[in-house]
């Protein structure tokens, strides 16, 4: 099933879209030259102040797909729109939160989270009270002087989540940034993420490989193919919010968690097939 919802939904509200590709293509060309061709023809579009989340198989390109829309990478071919072109006052439009945290380990948590802020030229004392601000609102207040290795696993993730949110930017894009956390501490942390949505409407693109994740957190949960990916499935998620991780529950929740997994399957055990 080839279900190219995406599109047909992006050309109906193109300018609300915070974030568009079509058509895009991306080549990579390794040491010895050889080709691999990780997306082909991804229409996608992620309107303003909605959460997309993104899965699919190991390798197929849903990475590649963040990168491209956090301008870190070029695209081979096709088009591309993106909030990071529109920069506002030195601040990135456009934040990352990662798997493995890409905290500095030699600043304080205080100074990880003002970073951005001081790159962007702000200064010492707002960037201070603004660090403060979301450490506490990130339930580490009281840490600000401690280092990211004296931290937990799920504290070092809060702290990454006060680096995104400090800046205040339009998009965020987050890739896997609860897969390292145990069962219970994930939970927790999808709580807050949820509430911090809620709060703040931002623009989300979450790749996870939790369906029960995706669709907690997402307002579509969009499917990938296995490499070359391309967008297999387009799934509203039509779940009443604000949510709590008790919504990851009832016939709904089930059904199109069913849904999701037939169309993942397939391209799972393609993509074990060719790795
Ligand atoms: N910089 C690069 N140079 C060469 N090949 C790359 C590069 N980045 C990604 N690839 C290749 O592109 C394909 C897609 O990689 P990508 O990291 O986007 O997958 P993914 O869907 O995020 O996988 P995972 O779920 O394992 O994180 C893979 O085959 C990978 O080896
Ligand atoms: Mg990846």
């Amino acid at each position: 099933m080839d279900l190219l919802q995406g599109p047909e939904r992006a050309s109906g509200s193109a300018e609300a879209a915070a974030l568009e590709v079509r058509r895009v293509s991306k080549a990579f060309v390794g040491r010895a030259g050889q080709a691999t061709l990780a997306l082909r023809d991804v229409d996608l579009s992620v309107e303003r102040g909605t959460f997309v989340s993104l899965i699919g198989p190991s390798g197929c390109g849903k990475s590649t797909l963040l990168r491209i829309f956090g301008g870190l990478e070029q695209p081979s071919s096709g088009e591309m729109r993106s909030a990071t072109e529109q920069q506002r006052g030195g601040l990135p439009s456009v934040a990352f939160v990662f798997q493995d945290y890409a905290l500095f380990p030699w600043l304080s948590v205080v100074d990880n989270v003002a970073f951005g802020l001081r790159m962007a030229g702000v200064g010492k004392r707002e960037r201070r009270d603004r660090a403060r601000t979301w450490l506490a609102r990130m339930g580490l207040a009281g840490f600000e002087r401690s280092y990211p290795e004296q931290l937990s696993g799920g504290m070092r993730q809060r702290l990454s989540l006060a680096r995104a949110f400090v800046t205040d930017p339009d998009v965020l894009l987050m890739d896997e940034p609860m897969a390292a956390l145990d069962a219970q501490t994930r939970l927790l942390l999808q709580e807050d993420l949820l509430k911090l949505w809620e709060e703040t409407r931002k623009t989300v693109v979450l790749v996870t490989h939790s369906l029960d994740e995706a669709l907690l957190l997402g307002d579509r949960v969009v499917v990938m193919t296995a490499r070359p990916g391309r967008i297999k499935l387009d799934l509203p998620v039509p779940l009443p919010r604000p949510r709590t991780t008790s919504s990851a529950t009832g016939v709904a929740f089930s059904r199109m968690k069913a849904d999701l997994w037939a169309a993942l399957r397939d391209e799972v055990e393609r993509s074990l097939e060719h790795s």
